[in-house]
């Protein structure tokens, strides 16, 4: 695979980056990951947007122009022959000598670390047409979910946690109501209503999300944002995660009480059909 690390691209096995990186240390960084489907990229300017806000809420130099973030993402493309899969990219403050808390000089060159994987059936995915049993968990991540962070400890102990329980994801909870997924923005759908948690610093700001959200309300879907709760998802009609890499996963079971049907509901398998076509 050929890699991009600060201007260059690279055989994989030759990207090196100092144990001093910030990234590596204080998990001092942050990321996205943009789909690929058709070789084209799904929702790209919407995710350089959410790049640049983390990068700016985190006061670390923006270090491409949007032009050379794209230049970036099609060359991987390309090296790489994606058709369907994701580009993931990482910048993180860079190289910050000895470890401190301190952040070091704004000057710092920031570390950009960019690549591809394949990831077939984006499309006709045999998960969606399963759809996904859920549990739920506490949310004890830090509070400022808004900023796409590396600090991916908690989603990853839960995911495992529900893999051990035989369960696709968990679905995490604070005072009460549903955050979200481990690494997907969650919803409801109870009388053709769509309901998801409106934006704060509580929930990433999916760029899936958004998408979904304006496809749905073309196709003169009622949506309501509100948090939710684990027994008022477990009552609804359906249920239904979004993210880059999952894009509209249907939920069909959550804590082992099935969600309407049991099987993934049309309000989920239409939206998923729509962010495909979109996206071709
Ligand atoms: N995860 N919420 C969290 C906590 C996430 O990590 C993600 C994305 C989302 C959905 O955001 P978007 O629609 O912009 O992908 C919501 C990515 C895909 C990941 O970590 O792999």
């Amino acid at each position: 695979r050929t890699v991009y690390l600060n201007g260059d691209y690279l055989p994989e096995t030759e990207a090196k980056v100092s144990i001093f990186d910030r990234g590596f240390i204080m998990a001092d960084a942050v990321y996205e990951v943009t789909s690929v489907i058709d070789s084209k990229l799904v929702d790209f300017a919407g995710h350089m947007a959410r790049l640049e806000r983390s990068l700016g809420e985190l006061g670390i130099a923006k270090p491409l122009t949007t032009d050379e973030w794209l230049a970036v993402h099609r060359a991987l493309i390309e090296k790489n022959e994606i058709a369907d899969g994701a580009v993931y990219l990482q910048v993180t403050r860079g190289n910050g000598g000895d470890r401190d808390f301190v952040y070091p000089p704004s000057d710092t060159a920031p570390t950009v670390v960019a690549y591809t994987w394949q990831k077939p059936l984006l499309v006709d995915n045999p998960d969606a047409q399963r759809g996904w049993t859920v549990i739920s968990l506490p949310d004890i991540r830090w509070h400022r979910r808004d900023i796409k962070t590396v600090q991916l400890l908690y989603p990853s102990m839960a995911k495992m946690e529900a893999k051990a329980k035989g369960a696709d994801d968990a679905w995490l909870v604070e005072d009460g109501t549903v955050t979200e997924g481990t690494s997907n923005n969650v919803y409801i759908v109870k009388n053709g209503r769509i309901i998801t948690r409106e934006l704060s610093k509580d929930i990433l700001h999916g760029i899936t999300r958004a998408a979904v959200l304006r496809f749905a309300a073309e196709a003169q879907m009622e949506v309501e944002e509100r948090p939710f709760t684990i027994a008022e998802a477990q009552a609804a009609d359906e249920a239904f995660a979004t993210s880059a890499s999952s894009f509209v996963m249907p939920v069909v079971s959550i804590d082992g009480t099935p969600v309407g049907t049991g099987k993934p509901g049309p309000v989920a398998r239409r939206l998923r059909e729509i962010y495909v076509e979109e996206s071709r």
